[in-house]
């Protein structure tokens, strides 16, 4: 590993313009950049020199590939740069902003685009259009610098295999659950269904049906949202309780099926789901890796990175972004049961 000491140092958040600060980064020292920046005129972040709120689409096109540059600077020759972008509707029209974001990286970097993984979430927010269908989906573009790309697919399917390993064992497999589910406030007898429930759950993923779940408590998590939330949420309400069952790959597909998630107590607007980003740290980076995220949010990135004993640098414009970061990463216990 390279020695960041003069430069930015490894396991760090920082506050700043990601494009100023990844100029404190040396040349082929990050394994894998992973990274979700603002869309295209979604919302406002609320700090000056945001990224999203240009006035054009080939402005915001721009200043990305300007951070995209940098990021292909400091990445090793066998590194990979994930890019994860949502599309917007103009006047009734999709713009294709990750395309045209992913044609215009083509046309200018020194790289090539391996795969697009699609990121389908199982529970969109649910809206009732008449004239389209809701979208689903949204794509994850693996960029590489070389032939020579690191790949590790036993890592990721082993995921799988280790949540089922653990289950069988009886192992740690929604053990914290349990403890939640005694401390909520649910009655006794809510308690006991969602004993029951959870044990149904842990024999899926023992029987591989399943790659994993979430369970979502009421009083404890936040609540349900999305494409069932109707749905969930009364469940929350009635049960005291939801279960969210995660159909893993078991196949090596450029399909990651997972729900949108929500975290209590964040205030962000736009959060990575832990098990793709997992999944991918896995798949992307070596065991001591540096894992790099330039637009960190809530820490998503950081916190799996270290859960997954890699190495993380965080950068984020907003002050309060890189505090709960910080906090999420060095807290790495409140992570989910299916992150390792
Ligand atoms: C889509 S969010 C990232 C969410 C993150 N993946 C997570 O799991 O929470 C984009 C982030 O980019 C930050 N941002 C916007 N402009 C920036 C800039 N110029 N430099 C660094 N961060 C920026 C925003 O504050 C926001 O937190």
């Amino acid at each position: 590993m390279v020695n960041h000491s003069e430069d930015l140092p490894v396991d760090s958040i920082v506050v700043g313009d990601s494009l100023t600060v990844l100029q404190r980064i040396p040349d082929r020292s990050v394994n894998l950049v992973l990274t979700s920046p603002p869309y295209y005129q979604q919302r406002d972040y609320g700090v000056d020199g945001a990224i999203g709120n240009e006035d054009s689409l080939d402005e915001y096109v721009e200043r990305l590939l300007s951070v995209f540059a940098e990021c292909v600077r400091i990445l090793t020759e066998d590194g990979h740069i994930v890019f994860n972008l949502g599309d917007k509707y103009m006047d009734g029209s999709l713009l294709l902003v990750p395309w045209r974001f992913a044609t215009a990286v083509l046309k200018s970097q020194p790289v090539r685009l391996i795969n697009t993984i699609t990121w389908v979430k199982m529970n969109p927010t649910p809206r009732q259009f008449r004239r389209r269908l809701v979208s689903a989906t949204e794509p994850f573009f693996d960029f590489v610098k070389s032939d020579e790309y690191y790949y590790n697919l036993d890592a990721y399917m082993a995921l799988h295999g280790l949540l089922r390993k653990r289950a069988k064992n009886g192992g740690r497999l929604g053990t914290r659950y349990l403890s939640l589910i005694e401390r909520s406030d649910l009655s006794e007898e809510q308690k006991a269904q969602a004993r029951r429930e959870l044990e149904q759950v842990i024999d899926e993923v023992r029987r591989g049906e399943i790659a994993g779940f979430r369970m979502k408590i009421r009083g404890i998590h936040a609540p349900a949202f999305g494409g069932q939330s109707g749905g969930r949420a009364i469940q929350m309400e009635r049960k005291g309780f939801t279960i969210i069952r995660i159909r893993g790959e078991h196949i090596k597909r450029d399909v990651i099926e997972c729900p949108v998630e929500t975290i209590k107590g964040v205030g962000h607007p736009a959060i990575f789901p832990e098990f793709v980003v997992a999944q991918l740290i896995l798949l992307l980076s070596p065991p001591d890796g540096v894992v790099l995220d330039p637009f960190v949010g809530s820490g998503t990135t950081t916190a799996v990175a270290r859960k997954l004993g890699r190495h993380y640098i965080g950068i984020d414009i907003n002050p309060t972004y890189v505090e709960y970061s910080r906090q999420r990463t060095e807290d790495v216990e409140t992570l989910l049961d299916y992150v390792l």
